[in-house]
């Protein structure tokens, strides 16, 4: 696989630092790992399968092997992890456009991490910061994990009723090792824009996102409330009136959307 990938991505500055592996717990993890170590900015690693996939929230993401792509990518912007609230968003657009590239339909986004294709979950994205001793981010990793070749009866039941993949959602097989490359190269495309382009971005964002205008709960860890969703902020938190008419901007926690993942309360 990692000779396809090499093959789809050409000359590609991040080609040389690609790390691949057959298994391993969690892209994220093993991508910490190496970022500790001293991996430079562009370290990609992707694996066939991960043990424990991690997801938002503490959550499990169901990595099975050859089913999906399962990357994560070292950043090392000079910034302080305030300029960086936007990373999940502008990743979240790049990821529809890697698989709008690949595929020829492009996903929606739920807030803020999951995307989506014929209203259930076809990826999402896990951001970690470590910072230094100054507060300045010294190292950023982005996970995405995407759900390609999955029938059903791949997913935990829990998951069958929630999850899709390119081949459910599209009949057609996503050839992997080139959605890996444009995964890359939209990876790249971000980073080149990531600390000046923020307001750009985020219009791009509010484009894929179809969480905004919708009937929504808020579950944070303090309450869960009604409301709608208006907007999504510069800094990437979602604006909400709650159903007591109260306008906030919500930060963390996570949103069922009715029509979605077969919430419909
Ligand atoms: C979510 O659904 O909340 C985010 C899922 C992110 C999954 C990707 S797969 C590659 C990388 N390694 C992980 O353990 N998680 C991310």
């Amino acid at each position: 696989m990692k000779n396809k990938i090499l093959s789809a991505l050409g000359s590609h500055p991040w080609a040389e630092a690609l790390i691949w592996h057959n298994s391993i717990d969690s892209t994220n993890d093993e991508a910490k790992r190496l970022a500790a170590a001293g991996a430079p900015h562009g370290t990609v690693i992707l694996a066939g399968h991960q043990s424990k996939g991690r997801g938002r929230i503490g959550r499990t993401f169901h990595s099975p092997e050859g089913k999906g792509v399962y990357c994560s990518v070292i950043l090392r912007p000079q910034c302080k992890p305030e300029d960086l609230m936007h990373l999940t968003c502008a990743v979240g657009v790049a990821m529809c456009d890697a698989v709008e590239a690949v595929c020829g339909v492009r996903p929606g986004i739920k807030w803020i991490n999951d995307l989506v294709l014929g209203n259930r979950k076809l990826g999402g994205i896990l951001t970690e910061l470590a910072l230094d001793a100054d507060g300045s981010v010294r190292y950023a990793v982005v996970g995405v994990g995407i759900n390609c070749s999955h029938t059903q009866y791949d997913f935990p039941e829990e998951l069958r009723e929630i999850a899709t993949s390119l081949e459910m959602a599209t009949e057609k097989t996503a050839d992997q090792a080139q959605l890996s490359a444009e995964i890359i190269k939209a990876f790249t495309e971000t980073d080149k824009h990531l600390l000046r382009g923020k307001y750009g971005i985020m219009d791009r964002y509010r484009a894929d996102c179809i969480t905004i205008g919708k009937d929504i709960v808020v579950h944070t860890s303090q309450e869960s409330f009604r409301g709608t969703a208006l907007d999504v902020d510069p800094d990437g938190a979602l604006v909400v009136r709650s159903d007591n008419g109260r306008i906030q901007a919500v930060q963390s926690g996570e949103v069922s959307v009715r029509g979605l993942y077969g919430y419909c309360q």
